[in-house]
Formats: structure tokens, C-alpha cells, sequence
């Protein structure tokens, strides 16, 4: 079944999402580690989304799990400015984001519940979306050939094995 991604298109063409990731790529320039912009959040959508799938643990509609995590990392810049907990800034920032590209108020609070969740790699009690967030934060990430593995505080060496 073909879903339609109206909605995630219109988040992809937002003025405010396209200079949120333009700060992120600017402040992120000269970073070894592995970076937050438009790609990294398509990865995690589509890993998020396959798993979700797999699992039959669905709380929010594909578009929901692709604008999540769209967003997940959209207040990266804010944290590097302020020091603020990136996942608080993204929720904050995505809700009017995702007001304006047409999700209804059940889809935002979900999604809001992810995005802040995302970091909470060990915590217990997530929802089906933050979990999923979480663990392909960690999945879309290409460690086998970076040259910051030792440096790097995510690294283990099952991360250049493929696991899912
Ligand atoms: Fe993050
Ligand atoms: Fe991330």
C-alpha cells in the first residue's frame, strides 16, 4: 500500500526546517563525529519505520515516524549555542513545524513524546517511537571505515557489524 507523504514533503519544503538544518551543517562543519543534517534524519526515518513495521508496533502513521524523525535532531544548532538538551529544543521547536505542515493534534503529541525520548538509549518505558528513534539513531550510523572510532563515545566494534 502506497502511503502518501504530502505532509512530510511540505516538512521537507518548511522555511524554518531548511534553516534549521543549514545552522546544523554550518556549526557542524569542521565535526569528526557523525553529523545531524537532512540525511542523517532521512536514515533514522527509514530505519525507524522498517522496525516499527517488523515489530507490528505502531503508534503513529508512516508520515508521523518519517516527520519525527525528520526532526529529531532539528534543535542541535540551540544546544550548541545555549548548552540546552537537544531533544527538549527539537520537540519545542517541531511542534509549529508540524502544525503548519498539517498533523493533527493526537499525531503531534506523539511525535513531541518521541523526539524527546530519542536519547534515552537504556531508559525503560519508552513509546513504540521513541524506541524506535533511539535504536536507529544508533543503526544509521556507518562506523565501519570512520576514522573517529577511537575518539568516538558511541563506538563499539558490533557497530561495524551489520545488525539489522
Ligand atoms: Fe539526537
Ligand atoms: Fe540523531
Amino acid at each position: 500500500m502506497l502511503h502518501s507523504m504530502a505532509r512530510v514533503n511540505r516538512l521537507m519544503d518548511h522555511e524554518q526546517y531548511i534553516r534549521y538544518i543549514e545552522k546544523i551543517n554550518e556549526l557542524e562543519k569542521e565535526r569528526r563525529f557523525c553529523k545531524h543534517g537532512f540525511e542523517h534524519g532521512l536514515s533514522v526515518a527509514r530505519i525507524a519505520y522498517t522496525y516499527l513495521l517488523e515489530k507490528g508496533n505502531m503508534d503513529i502513521s508512516k508520515e508521523g515516524i518519517y516527520a519525527a524523525a525528520l526532526l529529531h535532531d532539528i534543535g542541535r544548532w540551540v544546544e550548541y549555542q545555549t548548552g540546552e538538551d537537544h531533544a527538549e529544543a527539537s520537540a519545542r521547536l517541531a511542534l509549529p513545524l508540524l502544525e503548519e505542515c498539517g498533523f493533527r493534534a493526537e499525531e503531534i503529541h506523539v511525535i513531541s513524546i518521541g523526539i524527546r525520548e530519542h536519547r534515552r538509549h537504556h531508559g525503560g518505558n519508552l513509546s513504540p517511537l521513541g524506541q524506535a528513534l533511539a535504536i536507529a539513531d544508533d543503526w544509521s550510523r556507518e562506523c565501519r571505515s570512520c576514522s573517529a572510532q577511537t575518539l568516538c563515545y558511541k563506538f563499539k566494534p558490533e557497530m561495524k557489524q551489520i545488525v539489522y
